[in-house]
């Protein structure tokens, strides 16, 4: 596994760690797929393998999430590094200790590593939501302040609002398919040391290479996600195929091929969402070794030659939620 360093701070921290939106939400499938025992023993196992970083939020699973997390470090603890987050709904500067508070309780710990502000909330200034978050540093009750689903602008407001801290992370959607990210915030991050934490970095499962127009995946949560769309599947067959062969040439698996690509870049950390000790292991592997020029290459070739539907997803709501 490879290591980077956290933003503006010493702390070292595994390229790729553990999302855990997962654990608890029924949309994913929780109670009826997997539950607990699958998951309780995925950090441990991480651990072995050098994966030190695992992220949650408050809101995953209605704190369920965060109680996995606390069982899933029991004895471990000092050595994974434990990112949540605060909800816009809690960005108030009361609502963020308060909010912290509980996040401790449910994680069983006495310091958070990473607090990072969910989405921005329009309504409340950042200057309050940032005051709260020094307060906490300055008490003890998390080490850094980072962010999540921020533009640049929204971020250099949040660095702005800071007196003694800085923002370490901004945690954002990126894949090998979404890459908005690449225009101004990874450049940013880059120059200024704020690590880019990518969230859904399988594109919620497309770029494992185990779904296709035929096979999609049947829970309502990810018939919300354009990229499932059985076209844009269907279109996405020529990158499968390469990320297929280059897997096989190097004896990964496609998602490993997915992963890797992401972390190439030292600024950038993945954080795959796991179901299984299984998928936590695959996923581990995807951190001990090199994409070189040609493969590189190669998938730009094919992935510049898709186009793939992107019409805004909230339009597409209630065509998805009809469709079968
Ligand atoms: N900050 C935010 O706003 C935000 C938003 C979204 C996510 N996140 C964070 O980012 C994490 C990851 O994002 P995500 O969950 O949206 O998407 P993702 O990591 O791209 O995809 C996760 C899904 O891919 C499948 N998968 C994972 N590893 C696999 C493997 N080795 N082999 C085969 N399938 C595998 C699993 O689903 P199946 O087995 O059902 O296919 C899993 O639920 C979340 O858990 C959460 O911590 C943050």
């Amino acid at each position: 596994v490879f290591y980077t360093t956290l933003g503006a701070t010493d702390l070292k921290v595994s390229q790729i760690g553990f999302g855990t939106w997962q654990w608890g939400d029924k949309w994913w499938g929780w109670g009826k797929d997997y539950a607990e025992h699958d998951v309780v023993g995925i950090l441990r196992r991480g651990l072995e393998l050098g994966v030190n970083f695992v992220d949650t939020a408050e809101i995953y699973g209605g704190g369920i999430s965060e109680q996995m997390v606390g069982k899933a470090v029991k004895d471990i603890r000092d050595q994974i590094v434990i990112a949540t987050k605060v909800s816009p709904t809690h960005a108030t500067y009361n609502g963020v200790l308060k909010a912290c508070e509980r996040s401790l309780k449910r994680l069983g710990i006495k310091t958070i590593d990473l607090y990072q502000y969910h989405w921005p909330n329009p309504v409340i200034p950042i200057s309050q939501t940032m005051r709260a978050m020094e307060k906490l540093v300055e008490q003890g009750k998390i080490r850094y302040i980072g962010i999540s689903n921020f533009s640049l602008k929204q971020l250099i407001k949040a660095e702005e609002a800071l007196k003694r801290e800085v923002i370490v992370s901004n945690q954002v959607k990126y894949n090998m398919l979404e890459r908005g990210c690449e225009r101004e915030l990874l450049p940013y991050a880059r120059k200024r040391k704020v690590t880019i934490i990518a969230y859904s970095p399988l594109a919620q499962g497309v770029l494992t290479g185990k779904y296709t127009s035929k096979n999609r995946p049947r829970d309502p949560l990810r018939k919300l996600n354009i990229l499932f769309d059985p076209q844009n599947l269907a279109k996405l067959e020529p990158l499968q195929q390469t990320l297929n062969r280059i897997a096989e040439e190097k004896g990964k698996s496609t998602g490993q091929i997915a992963l890797n690509w992401l972390i190439k870049d030292p600024s950038v950390m993945a954080i795959p969402g796991v179901k299984s000790l299984r998928q936590a292991e695959e996923n581990a592997g995807a951190g001990d070794f090199r994409l070189d020029e040609r493969e590189l290459r190669l998938i730009e070739e094919v992935y510049s030659q898709i186009k793939l539907s992107r019409l805004g997803s909230m339009l597409r709501i209630p065509l998805r939620l009809l469709s079968p």
